[in-house]
């Protein structure tokens, strides 16, 4: 039964691989490396590609097609291929697509380990990135050279959850023929769909709101065919393909993504609530909140504001590693996206490497906590919350 016409749960629910002949009703797991052909000619036509079918679990396997399929409808692309994990996504998809001496332009809150493949080890091939604050879209333009081939963002950005208008960057790249490629981690496909903005391609770490229950890495590409063409190609030479087992755990994941993520949700807004009405929180930034700078572009692009919530509290670094320590029910772990709640402090920790001047670049002040909001009862993560407040 085709897919195309249903709704987003349906699809995620319903869109499955073929049935063996044991007639399951959920799929089976293909733990194989392998798949065998009928003789010699078969081997041969399957090598040449004139057979579309599975070979080796290096290129395809049905649970990651599966999961591939799933994540194409929901974010309305072409084609896609599955990573072991998300930044196995992020750095395969840059070189598969990049040559020698191309350049990119990208916002400056990015993922840390996006920063450091920008700025350590895609300058050995001699690809140089330039960045854009948050706030200064209008200088995108004056960053691009005849050399410049993607435009590159997050949004709602790790971890200081600011908002970039996709409309803006789509036109952009439109204009200047670039690649704008879009990683979506944060809102997951349920929430927005950067394509229909005017990306080209989008990134998830599968291992976040996708699997949501603190299980498995993965990563995923999906967009243009074309571009997915070079990517697998690239992919199915080097090696960074999710495993089968992976696979399925996350397409059996995307079957509840959408419940999950409308309790992640309404739980994190009561969060960010809370918090804006508290005396010692100085200011909250979740996307869905009136006193967001860009509330008007999530709106605009959003269909809720996502599970994590970042706030600043009163007293800096000392204060936020106070908080963390008084914390009892909320784990301090470097995980996001998962049923347990969870906060961490990136001053302190994932960004203490950086010098103040870079952290407050990407936006993170001293005082910085990042919540990502799960899924136990709302009384009881605000309640923890208030006792850590002090
Ligand atoms: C926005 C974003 N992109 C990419 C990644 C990398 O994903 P993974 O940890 O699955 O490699 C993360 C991980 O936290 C992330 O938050």
């Amino acid at each position: 039964m085709s897919m195309s016409n249903k709704k987003f749960e349906t699809q995620a629910v319903r869109t499955q691989i073929e049935r063996t002949e044991f007639k399951e009703h959920s799929n089976p797991l293909y733990l194989t490396s392998s798949f065998v052909f009928e003789d010699a000619e078969d081997m041969r036509a399957s090598f040449a590609e004139e057979i579309d079918r599975n070979i080796y679990s290096r290129f395809t396997n049905p649970n990651t097609t599966e999961f591939v399929d799933k994540i194409c409808q929901m974010e309305g692309a072409e084609s896609g291929y599955a990573f072991a994990t998300g930044m196995a996504a992020v750095f395969s998809t840059f070189a598969a697509l990049l040559n020698a001496g191309d350049h990119i332009v990208s916002s400056r809150s990015v993922f840390g380990s996006t920063h450091t493949l920008f700025t350590k080890f895609l300058p050995k091939w001699n690809i140089e990135t330039s960045y854009f604050k948050v706030n200064e879209m209008e200088r995108i333009e004056s960053l691009i050279q005849p050399n410049t081939k993607i435009l590159y963002a997050e949004s709602p950005t790790n971890p200081a959850v600011d908002i970039l208008d996709l409309e803006v960057l789509g036109k952009i790249a439109k204009k200047h023929n670039l690649i704008l490629i879009i990683d979506n981690c944060f809102a997951t496909p349920y929430l927005q769909n950067p394509i229909a903005f005017g990306a080209d391609l989008v990134i998830h770490s599968a291992t976040k709101l996708i699997d949501g229950q603190g299980r498995v890495l993965g990563g995923v590409t999906v967009g243009k065919a074309d571009l997915i063409r070079e990517i697998y190609l690239f992919s199915r030479n080097t090696g960074p393909a999710l495993s089968p087992f992976n696979a399925w755990v996350l397409s059996k994941s995307l079957e509840t993504l959408a419940v999950r993520v409308d309790r992640h949700c309404e739980n994190a807004l009561k969060v960010a609530e809370f918090l804006e009405s508290h005396s010692q929180v100085q200011l909250v930034k979740y996307p869905f909140l009136k006193s967001h700078a860009q509330y008007d572009i999530a709106k605009k692009q959003m269909k809720q504001g996502g599970n994590i919530v970042a706030f600043e509290i009163k007293g800096g670094v000392a204060a936020g590693r106070d908080f963390l320590n008084r914390l009892k029910l909320l784990s301090l772990s470097a995980n996001l996206g998962d049923t347990r709640s969870i906060a961490t402090h990136p001053a302190s920790t994932t960004h203490s490497k950086l010098s103040e001047a870079d952290r407050l670049e990407a936006g993170i002040s001293d005082g910085l906590v990042r919540i990502s909001v799960g899924l136990e009862h709302v009384d009881d993560i605000i309640s923890d919350l208030n006792q850590a407040l002090g």
